[in-house]
């Protein structure tokens, strides 16, 4: 654990308008920030950062958080890695959980220079293709620019054994084996990995080099060489193009993921920028995911032979359980014998884009393999088609989708929906997800200790002055309310709304809180009004309380039932309330 201290010490430090502009371009609009929201498609700006509170949050799509968030949502940075991304722009170290070991040291210690190895392999490998004719004509005869060339740092690693020698004094250097860009032999023996390849740069989310794929000029086996998993590479988890097709992405509200590094490259020289493509593996729950934190569409792009079907249904499998009710899944597959590359040379942009849009659906993918392995005009074909749909069906979480897949392999199989279901073993489709649940548009709730949570919210200094014993504690805005005010008091003065979020994020009343937080931006008050606000809200709802209490007291005076001293207490009490109301008149006149 990461202890709050720290996390606070951070969000301090850190500047969110710098973080967010690393990927969002950002216009100074009053005390705020604007830009287009990167979390949905738009064409006018709705997405504001504030400075002061350290915060962003999008009127469109609700979208919203502190830096540690942002890199999250954004970059698809895990927890502590966002934690740790911010923390080493400001000079600070993470404190850890346990002492590292050894092992872990040197290589902590040896990250950096990883990434400026690679990066430093990459600009040698950029200024060779320059040098080399052959290489140069080689991508030239393939189509393409030396713009998009440039785009995508494509470079050339010449022929020899040790062409790097020349880029890296010290080539004897471990640190070039655990790039994987030098090999040790037997006895000792070094050479480059990569030798006469045109050479494609993998870059990590933020944009540094963590490996590269080498194409063969011509023929030759392997045609692509990639770089081995890496301290810096991953495959599973990575994305060639993403970097570069960022911005692409959000205007189009979509992803393409393709098969190969050239179809990348091509696509996005015909101005099909939003594409990605996996790195020689199959597609991942972790490709899934990433991409579909980024964008509204995900289309798989295969090639139209018997091997891109049976990667489409690869992904297809992985993609079941990660499909969300409010983002759909395709599945493109190019005519026989044609890769995105050679197609969108063939039809241009606009044919390539039309194959995009008629795609089928992951639901008519699914079910046009099924029925297709059963012949549905058989009690036997239709049982075999309802059982092979079964364990696919069952795997999907997404509550709309699995109904819409439950009614039409009930109609495919020739039985009702609830006996499709019972065979199924279906009952309210539980829907257990690790994913954020689609934004759904917010009304707050209309209690006095919803403005309360709401205030407080947007001037965490208040928090002090809340009397927690006025609220109705049965009110999930109170429990909430409740857990903001002991956060508060635990940061001291020192508290932000940046803390705040951070804290909530392991509340029950998350959600609701994240909304306080947003809402509270809309307020804009200073303190001074958010204390005067607060004031008018406790006396409210300090009269309400008063107002129950006499009135049961007034019941049973109605009914002689009251003691001596509780008359008295009853007399006490409503000319207080006078006071109260008066009061709370005059005050609320005056705020206004
Ligand atoms: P393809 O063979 O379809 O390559 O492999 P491509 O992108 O169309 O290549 P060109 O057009 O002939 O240049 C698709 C992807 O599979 C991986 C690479 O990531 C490649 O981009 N692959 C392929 C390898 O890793 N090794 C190989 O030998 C071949
Ligand atoms: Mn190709």
């Amino acid at each position: 654990m990461i202890p709050d201290s720290f996390k606070q010490d951070l969000l301090n430090r850190v500047d969110i308008v710098d973080v967010v502009s690393r990927y969002v371009q950002l216009k100074k609009g009053g005390a705020n920030f604007q830009g287009l929201c990167p979390f949905h498609s738009e064409k006018t700006p709705s997405f504001s950062v504030s400075p002061v509170k350290q915060f962003y949050h999008c009127f469109g799509c609700g979208a919203h958080g502190n830096a540690i968030g942002f890199l999250m949502a954004y970059a698809g940075l895990g927890y502590v890695d966002a934690i740790k991304d911010l923390a080493s722009g400001v000079g600070m170290q993470v404190p850890e959980e346990r002492p590292r070991t050894k092992e872990e040291i040197a290589r902590q210690e040896r990250e950096p220079d990883l990434y400026a190895v690679m990066e430093k392999a990459m600009e040698f490998y950029r200024a060779e293709l320059k040098k080399s004719p052959r290489a140069v004509e080689y991508l030239k005869g393939r189509g393409l620019t030396g713009e998009i060339a440039a785009r995508f740092r494509i470079g050339y690693a010449p022929d020899g054994w040790q062409p790097l020698k020349e880029a890296f004094e010290k080539y004897e250097d471990k640190s070039l084996v655990e790039c994987g860009l030098v090999i040790e032999g037997d006895e000792g023996k070094r050479y480059d990995r990569f030798r006469d390849r045109v050479m494609f740069p993998i870059l990590s989310n933020r944009g540094s080099v963590i490996g590269f794929g080498g194409r063969v000029l011509g023929e030759g086996e392997p045609k692509y060489l990639n770089s081995p998993e890496t301290q810096l590479f991953e495959k599973g988890r990575e994305l060639y193009g993403l970097v570069q097709a960022r911005d692409a992405i959000r205007v189009a509200g979509r992803v393409l993921v393709v098969e190969g590094y050239m179809d990348v490259v091509a696509l996005a020289q015909f101005d099909v920028a939003y594409a990605v493509a996996t790195l020689g593996t199959a597609t991942t729950p972790v490709h899934v995911q990433k991409l579909l934190r980024l964008t509204d569409e995900l289309v798989f792009s295969f090639d139209g032979d018997a091997a891109g079907r049976k990667a489409a249904w690869r992904a297809l499998e992985v993609s079941l359980p990660l499909a969300l009710d409010h983002k759909p899944i395709r599945f493109l597959f190019l005519p026989q014998g044609d890769d995105p590359d050679t197609y969108i040379r063939k039809h241009g942009k606009e044919g390539f884009e039309k194959l995009v849009r008629e795609a089928p659906t992951l639901s008519e993918f699914l079910l046009a393999e099924l029925r297709g392995q059963a012949d549905l005009g058989s009690a036997e074909g239709r049982s075999r088609f309802l059982s092979a749909a079964k364990a696919h069906v069952q795997k999907v979480a997404a509550p709309a989708l699995k109904l819409q897949l439950l009614k039409e392999t009930a109609k495919l199989g020739g039985v009702t929906q609830d006996e499709v279901e019972r065979l199924y073993e279906i009952r309210q489709a539980p829907s257990y997800r690790r994913e954020a649940p689609p934004r759904r548009s917010f009304s707050p709730p209309s209690s006095t200790e919803w403005k309360l949570l709401a205030s407080v919210a947007s001037c965490p200094q208040i928090a002090s002055e809340v009397d927690l014993s006025l609220l109705d504690m049965g009110l999930p805005e109170s429990q909430a309310l409740e857990e903001l005010v002991g956060w508060c008091r635990e940061s001291g003065p020192e508290v932000s709304v940046a803390m705040l979020i951070e804290q909530s994020r392991d509340s029950r009343h998350a959600e609701l809180l994240a909304h306080a937080l947003a809402w509270g931006e809309d307020l804009r008050e200073s303190e001074e009004q958010a204390r005067a606000a607060l004031q008018l809200t406790l006396w409210s709802l300090e009269i309400k309380r008063k107002d129950r209490e006499i009135k049961s007291l007034g019941d049973r005076l109605q009914k002689g039932q009251l003691s001596k001293e509780e008359h008295q207490q009853y007399a006490r009490m409503v000319s207080e309330m006078q006071t109260l109301k008066r009061r709370l008149q005059d005050e609320g006149r005056g705020a206004r």
